[in-house]
């Protein structure tokens, strides 16, 4: 007889284990099927991976900076040891993956490790080598996920053109890297690998990189990678790539030609609906994403679905707040998604967060804003510690005064952004920010001297 759940999860990344975690901490009986291991991309092929190489490029970085620290180096050159480096990430991962196994134990939750089939509104066949059993739900949680799209005409092989999955597990760092979009992705490994030594080539079809941030953020960060030698090309397009012995012959279409090793297609992604064929005959989609309600509801009653697989922001943190609202709905909360105030970063040096509606997003909606800037450069932190690119912008609503988006650019931007979240969330005016008291020296204090400059009275700059 086939095992009943209350709720059936299809998929072990942040949306569905956090949300199977959830469910059990409300007292369902709960159910996970993972075919990979658990932790989603995310953690096996995505931020966590990538930010352990982050945490090597930036300390990298840093030491290349010590005779401004006055720390004498001895002639002594800081270079990557790779293979040490690729270790550690695979460690770090798997720490984290059996962190996620023993708390999905814990919580009493069955991990069913196979390939999900959703059969009908009651039932999925779990298929595990060569063998396959059914389970019964009376909800269930799709969680699948995403992977990387590829690019029409270029042929992505997995060993010479390849994905952010494949580049994660080189074993040696290629001399020379063509990156194929200045998105996220694209800008996050061409600072990891150019701050590792490899010559890098970055193409952005579009006019500037990581055009969906404030347009200041992405002059600093283009300005950054410049100077660590990277190779921008903006407003061009691939002409040829063509097969060489040992790589790649590159032509762009601003008139370069030259040669590359490896090269990173980088160009965004798109949901995996492999759990079944009922969704393709079912469950409806938009854009080829699975379509949900504000409730994260399908168009079947009791069948749900949360993070890449339902698209806007593809974010860990969005994914795993999809899931927790997904199951409150199963359990008859009734909870509607936010996505007013959803954090995103990208982690470069200096690091992008953004939050809400950038400054240019709001102009466009034809909101009525009033922005406060702020400069890190004047802020005593940020210069005892070399790190003085960067800034901090406030979006308020004029009429209102209540804050709508924001965005730091700064060496710790990510651990910053939460208070900008937390007013938009909380409905907060500039006024409630400006008051608090900040701790000295912080670099955090320039969002206190952002929120203050949106009626001039910034302290620290000079004008209204
Ligand atoms: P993306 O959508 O951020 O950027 C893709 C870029 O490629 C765009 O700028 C686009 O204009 C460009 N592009 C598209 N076709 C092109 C072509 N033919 N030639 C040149 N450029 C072209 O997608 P990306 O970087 O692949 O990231 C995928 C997702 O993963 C994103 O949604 C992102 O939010 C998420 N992610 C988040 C991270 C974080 O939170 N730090 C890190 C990495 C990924």
């Amino acid at each position: 007889m086939a095992t009943q759940y209350d709720i059936v999860v299809i998929g072990g990344g942040p949306a569905g284990y956090a949300a199977a975690i959830y469910a059990a901490k409300k007292g369902s009986k709960v159910a996970l099927i993972e075919k990979d291991r658990l932790g989603g991309t995310c953690l096996n092929r995505g931020c966590i991976p990538t930010k352990t190489y982050c945490a090597s490029a930036e300390l990298l970085m840093k030491m290349r900076e010590s005779k401004t620290f006055a720390i004498n180096d001895n002639g002594i050159k800081p270079e990557i040891d790779f293979d040490t480096l690729f270790e550690r990430k695979e460690s770090v991962v798997k720490k984290q993956v059996e962190g996620i196994r023993q708390l999905i134990k814990g919580n009493k939750i069955d991990l069913l490790e196979g390939d999900a089939l959703i059969e009908d509104n009651a039932k999925v066949l779990v298929n595990s080598n060569g063998s396959s059993s059914i389970v019964e739900y009376k909800n269930l949680l799709i969680a699948t996920g995403s992977e990387p799209s590829s690019l029409r005409g270029i042929d992505i092989d997995h060993r010479v053109l390849l994905n952010s999955t494949d580049i994660l597990q080189l074993k040696k760092l290629p001399a020379s890297l063509l990156i194929i979009g200045g998105g996220v992705i694209g800008v996050e490994f061409a600072m990891i690998m150019s701050a590792f030594g490899v010559k890098v080539y970055l193409v952005e079809i579009l006019k500037r990189i990581i055009s969906t941030e404030d347009a200041m953020a992405s002059r600093i960060v283009s300005n950054r990678l410049k100077n660590l030698g990277v190779d921008i090309n903006v407003d061009t397009r691939i002409e040829d790539l063509k097969s060489l012995d040992d790589g790649l012959r590159v032509e762009l279409s601003n008139k370069k030609s030259f040669v590359v090793e490896k090269a990173l297609v980088a160009a965004g992604r798109i949901p995996i609906l492999s759990a079944s064929d009922v969704i393709k005959r079912e469950i409806l989609t938009e854009r080829g994403f699975v379509k949900v309600n504000s409730h994260l509801q399908t168009n079947i009653a009791n069948i749900y679905a949360a993070g890449d697989v339902i698209g806007g922001m593809m974010l860990a943190h969005k994914a795993h707040y999809d899931g927790e609202i997904a199951i409150s709905n199963m359990l008859g909360e009734k909870r509607e998604v936010d996505y007013s105030a959803v954090p995103a970063v990208i982690y470069t040096q200096p690091e992008v967060a953004s939050v809400g509606l950038s400054e240019e997003k709001a102009k466009e909606m034809g909101i009525d804003i009033k922005v406060g800037r702020f400069f890190v450069a004047s802020n005593g932190m940020a210069m005892a510690r070399n790190a003085t690119e960067g800034f901090v912008k406030v979006v308020s609503d004029k009429a209102s005064g209540k804050i709508v988006g924001g965005t730091i650019v700064c060496e710790s931007a990510s651990e910053m952004i939460t208070t900008i979240t937390i007013a938009i969330r909380e409905g907060l005016k500039f006024e409630d920010i400006e008051d608090i008291i900040w701790p000295h020296p912080t670099i955090s204090e320039s969002i206190g001297e952002a929120m203050r400059d949106i009626k001039g009275m910034a302290i620290h700059k000079v004008g209204i």
